[in-house]
């Protein structure tokens, strides 16, 4: 019997976009099952706790079919992997800004084991510009972010913002440790 082929795809998901969810059907037309890994550590300080992107994805992803599991990881993430009995890791490309890290990424897990691939997919041109950051900064300045995220996203962004607590963790495009204030704005 041919064995089921499992491929991980890891991401820090905060949160899970449509794009990502494309991805995943997509994958899933190559794979028996995805599944979706959820970093437990980050360098991007999340706005959503570890459990609420998992618990988002999960239902993001609940009538997106069988085979598709989302579950939380921590360390290193080709030893998770192999854990997990697999030997493939997903990664979308987006665009040519993706790919050097990408290839810095795939090359080290490959150096740390080699048994692992890392396989890639092209992001659905519709979801191109978008990413977990560009939305979170759309949303966090009342912009319509309707159809970019699942719903279940979409709602949970919108509440978080509500509470105006969260600016902080929102950078919008620039990687920063200390979030972005204006001039003279302070946030809380
Ligand atoms: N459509 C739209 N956007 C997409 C996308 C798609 N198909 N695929 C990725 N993106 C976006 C994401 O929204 C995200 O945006 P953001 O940077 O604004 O948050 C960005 O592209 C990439 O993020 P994501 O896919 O969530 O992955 P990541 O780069 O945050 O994940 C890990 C990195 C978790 C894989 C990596 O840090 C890791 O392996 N950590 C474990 C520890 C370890 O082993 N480290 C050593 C590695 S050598």
């Amino acid at each position: 019997m041919e064995q089921e082929r499992t491929a991980i795809y890891p991401g820090t998901f905060d949160p899970l976009t449509n794009g990502h969810v494309s991805l995943i059907s997509r994958a899933k037309e190559i794979f028996d099952q995805i599944v979706v890994a959820v970093a437990a550590e980050t360098p991007k300080h999340p706005l959503f706790t570890l459990e609420e992107r998992v618990q988002l994805a999960r239902e993001a992803l609940e009538d997106s079919g069988p085979g598709i599991v989302v579950e939380p990881f921590d360390g290193l993430l080709v030893d998770y992997v192999a854990q997990r009995g697999s030997r493939i890791l997903l990664r979308g490309l987006r665009a040519v800004s993706d790919f050097e890290y990408e290839f810095q990424l795939a090359l080290m897990n490959r150096k740390l084991r080699r048994e692992i691939q890392t396989v890639f997919l092209m992001t659905d041109y519709q979801w191109l510009y978008i990413s977990s950051t560009i939305i979170k900064a759309a949303a966090s300045l009342g912009g319509d972010i309707h159809g970019l995220v699942p719903a279940c996203v979409e709602r949970s962004l919108q509440k978080k913002y509500a509470k105006g607590d969260v600016r902080r963790a929102t950078p919008c495009l620039v990687p920063s440790t200390e979030g972005f204030a204006l001039p003279g704005k302070k946030h809380a």
